[in-house]
């Protein structure tokens, strides 16, 4: 495979409110919050916390009418997508197009932790998946 996947970059889970959700995420389990960003196209506010070389990556939705807000409403709070690293984010995609994978992104584009895309969970027993390669600035993730 020309691009492989590296590791798990980090977990999706969303939330229905950061600063409630830090009470266990970052005050129970200690996990350190190193990064929140509002991230309008995607209608979240997001909060990545680190463990080890992954992340956990915490979403608020900023409208009940945005895909968040409407996953809360649906489903409640919980796990939403699985995220993996690689080098090369478009080759990725490419490959997993090649494999006939359905696809909700055509093209990588930028996102919290880096140029990213999500394949549809049809494709994926039943789990969102999304590609993420770094930012070079964040490169030691
Ligand atoms: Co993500």
């Amino acid at each position: 495979m020309s691009a492989p996947l590296t590791r798990i970059h980090h977990v999706g889970v969303v939330v229905r409110n950061l600063e409630q959700a830090y009470g266990f995420w970052r005050d129970c389990l200690g996990l350190p919050v190193h990064k929140v960003a509002t991230v309008e196209d995607q209608g979240v506010r997001a909060a990545l916390l680190t463990v080890g070389d992954s992340e956990i990556e915490l979403l608020e939705p900023l409208a009940p009418t945005s895909g968040i807000g409407k996953f809360l409403a649906k489903r409640g709070e919980g796990l939403h997508h699985l995220c993996y690293a690689t080098a090369d984010v478009a080759g990725a995609l490419a490959a997993a197009r090649a494999k006939n994978v359905r696809l909700i992104d055509e093209q990588p584009r930028p996102g919290l932790a880096g140029m990213i895309c999500f394949l549809h969970p049809a494709s994926a027993h039943g789990v969102l998946i999304e590609y993420a390669q770094p930012f070079p600035e964040d490169a030691h993730r």
